[in-house]
Formats: C-alpha cells, structure tokens, sequence
C-alpha cells in the first residue's frame, strides 16, 4: 500500500507545469469512440489513473490505443462492442459517457452504472432523462445501464438541473441524432466546450457550447483527428492554493488564467498577490491571509471541486469564513480528517463555519475522495512535523505527479511503497 509522507510548513518557489485537465480528457476519449474512419491524435493528456482505466476500457471494446508519452492516438474504426462492465468502469465517474457515445454509434449501449468520488448521491436521471428524449429506451439492470433505440431524433431538452455529465452525454447522443436537438439549463465548464471542440473538429455540427444553449445538427458520422486538451484548472487552482498557504512565490504555468477567474478573485479577496499573463499566472503570499466566504457554483462561479482546497486556506487564516457548497450534499467530509490536525469547523447542513486557527500539527489521514486528497496533502505541507497520506489511489486520479511537481517547488513531501519499506527491513 502506497502513502504520501509530508513535513510541512517549508514555503514555495520557482515555477510549476499544469498538465492537461482531467474532466477534459476523460470526456474527450469516450467521444473517440464516436468515430468510426481514421484516427484521433489527442495530446496533453494528463498522467492520470482515470485516464489509465478509460484506455483499458476502449481496448475491451475492441479500439487501438496507443500511448505515447503524453499523446494518445485511438483507432476506434474496429470497435464492435457496445459493452462496457470492467471493473474499471465502476471505479471511476467518466465511465458514464460511454452510455452517450455507445448509444450514438450502435444505437445500443450496455454500461456498468460508474462510480467515482463519495460526495454525494451523484444520480444519472438527467442523462437518462435527455437520452430518452432521442428516442433512446433506457433500463437500469443488474448493476449497468442498458440503452437502445430503433434511431435517434433530434429534439428540445431543458435540464432540471444544471450537469457537466448530463450536458456532455446528451451532447454525444444528439451529434449521430436526425435532425437538430436544443440543449438548455447547460453546463458551461470549460471541459463542456473543449470536448464540443474536439466533437466539431471530427465532424459534428455544435453550436453554443460554453453559453446557456448548445445546439446540435446530426450528422452521420465522425472522421478522426488532431487536438490537444485543455490545461487542468483544477490542478492549477490547488498549487495556487498550495503556494497561498505555504507562502512563497510560484509561476503556474500552461493555464487559461480566465478559466480560473473566480479561484483568483477568492485568493486576491483574501489578501494573495496575483499577477496574470497570457498562459500563466504568478502568486505571491508572506502572511496570514484573512478570512473570505464562497458559494461553490456551475462555471464561472467557484468551482466545486476547489472548496476542499480553499477549505484548507481558510482554516489558518485569520477569523471566521464560510463555505456554502451548493453543487454536491456530502462534500465536507474531508474536515473529519482536518480536524486531527486542529482545525476548527462547524457543520451545518450544506455550510461549513471555520474558526482560523494559527497551526496546524501533522498527523495520519486518509484522503476519502480526489480532491479531499489534495486539500489533505496542503494541510500536511503547512503543518509542523509529520503527515502521512494514505488511499492515495484517490489523489492519483486525478493529479499527474503530484509529489514531484511539488518537491521542485521545495515542499518535503515524498511517496513511501509499504511493500518496499517491508523489503527494505528483511535485506
Ligand atoms: C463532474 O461530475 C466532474 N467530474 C466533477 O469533478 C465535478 O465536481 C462536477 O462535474 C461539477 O462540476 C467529471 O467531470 C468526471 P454534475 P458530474 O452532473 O458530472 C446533480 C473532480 O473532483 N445531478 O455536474 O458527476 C448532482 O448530484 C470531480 O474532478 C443530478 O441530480 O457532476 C450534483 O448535485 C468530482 N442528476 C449536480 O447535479 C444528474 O443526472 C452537479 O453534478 C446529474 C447530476
């Protein structure tokens, strides 16, 4: 069993390279399953787990995957299979594309129901609900999602409620779909527009991704291609946070700064220096910073996926500050953890009150999703003394190098093997 040691409270310098986004690449290779001549050249594909497990998917579905440092070149022109129900598939979220792009295709799919980060009941009715609005008709059997249809029909769905993989799966579906489908209440994340990019590039016909309303013509099939990922806002968000609590001076590199314009605004509020350039983004921090409140909300509001790293920030600031995390029911989970540690917060319902305290001591966690992994690893860097990580499978889906990116930076932060420890004490 692997683990993440820390000794924390050293500051950061130098520069750090964001690597693709994971939400991006995990939705773009599913939809080279839609492409039945030629092949996809993706590039900037992010080092992740979850993009491992999507890789051995496609090849069980019959694709030709080959991985080339960080260029992945699919053949999907031999895909005959319409099942997917490895264990990989339920071992991550992103396998749910497959129902959107399978059903394009084949017009059958057979997809294991996915699984991903605990934080929250995470339903699919809004997919199933826009599938079905095609003409798909959809099962839920044994564990997987069984969708078929005699032909696809372009048609107006307005979703209830406002979904990255909703948008993104329907959006697959309706691209082979007769005639032109109006998608409303979307998601707008910059993931939704690169994987409508990427989709356009091989042949769709998308208008609007990235606005309140993306319409789609139908086309009949898709040619491959060449594209390159988007960087990973999200990573970027966590060294901006990382540097924010560590203190230091770091230029985060290969970004879109306005993919990040709400993480920037939150940081400035509390009192982080930050200079933007065209692809990069300098933060500077040598104090305590105050305190700051967030609503997590749909892009461009603050990203969900940054409130257990703010989370973090905020409990050694100074005063009260305030989450309301208004996507998902049960993402404070992390703070069960954190508070080993010292911080002090408050629960109540889908809002968390912490008290800033003046230090954190290292200490044994468990990182319990993705992200709580990654807020728990910037706990253990401003801590005094030792913090060991374990489950860290959960951070390595989603943060290519983690350890290495950040000891470049001066953290003291390293990953121990248990088996080797183990080996090491017999020799
Ligand atoms: C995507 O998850 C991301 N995952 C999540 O990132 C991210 O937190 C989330 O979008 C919100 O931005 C991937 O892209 C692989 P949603 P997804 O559908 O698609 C409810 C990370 O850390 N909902 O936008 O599952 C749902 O319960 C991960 O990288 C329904 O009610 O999120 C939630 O409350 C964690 N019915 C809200 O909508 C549905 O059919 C937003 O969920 C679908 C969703």
């Amino acid at each position: 069993m692997e683990k993440i040691i820390i000794n924390g409270s050293n500051p950061l310098y130098g520069s750090v390279e964001i690597s693709g986004a994971k939400n991006a690449a995990v939705a773009v290779i599913p939809a080279a399953v839609m492409c039945s001549v030629g092949k996809c050249v993706i590039d900037n594909i992010p080092n992740i787990e979850d993009v491992n497990k999507l890789i051995r998917i496609l090849n069980t579905l019959g694709a030709r995957v080959t991985k080339v440092n960080n260029t992945l070149i699919i053949d999907s022109s031999s895909v005959k299979s319409h099942v997917a129900n490895s264990d990989d598939v339920h071992n991550m979220r992103a396998s749910y594309y497959l129902i959107g792009a399978l059903l394009a295709r084949f017009k059958k799919a057979v997809v294991d129901l996915p699984g991903g980060c605990s934080i929250g009941d995470r339903p699919i009715d809004q997919h199933i609900k826009g599938l079905e609005k095609l003409g798909a008709n959809i099962k839920i059997e044994h564990g997987s999602v069984i969708a078929e249809a005699d032909k696809l029909i372009g048609n107006n769905i307005f979703f209830d409620v406002v979904s990255v993989g909703a948008t993104i799966n329907v959006m697959f579906a309706a691209c082979f779909a007769e005639g032109v489908t109006v998608l409303e209440n979307v998601a707008k994340e910059p993931h939704v527009v690169d994987v409508a990019n990427f989709l356009n590039l091989m042949g769709a016909n998308i208008k609007g991704a990235g606005t309140d309303v993306i319409k789609i013509t139908g086309v009949k099939k898709l040619k491959g291609c060449s594209y390159s990922i988007i960087p990973d806002q999200i990573e970027a968000s966590t060294y901006m946070m990382a540097v924010a609590a560590c203190k230091g001076d770091v230029l985060v590199k290969n970004i879109i700064p306005k993919h990040l314009e709400s993480v920037s605004a939150k940081l400035i509020e509390m009192g982080v220096t930050i200079y933007e350039y065209d692809d990069s983004i300098r933060v500077k921090n040598n104090k305590r910073l105050r305190e700051v409140n967030i609503k997590t909300a749909p892009y461009p509001g603050f990203p969900t996926d940054v409130q257990q790293i703010i989370g973090v920030l905020m409990s050694i600031s100074k005063g009260t500050s305030v989450i309301s995390e208004s996507i998902f029911e049960n993402r404070f989970k992390y703070f069960d953890e954190l508070k080993k540690m010292g911080v002090n917060v408050k629960i109540e319902g889908r809002a968390a009150i912490i008290n800033g305290v003046e230090r954190l001591t290292g200490c044994k966690l468990k990182a319990t999703d993705l992200r709580a992994g990654a807020a728990m690893i910037i706990a253990g860097l401003v801590a005094e003394g030792e913090t060991e990580i374990t489950s860290i499978e959960h951070i390595d889906r989603g943060y290519p190098d983690i350890e290495s990116k950040l000891r470049k930076l001066g953290a003291n932060i390293y990953r121990e093997c248990e088996d080797i420890k183990e080996f090491k004490n017999i020799i």
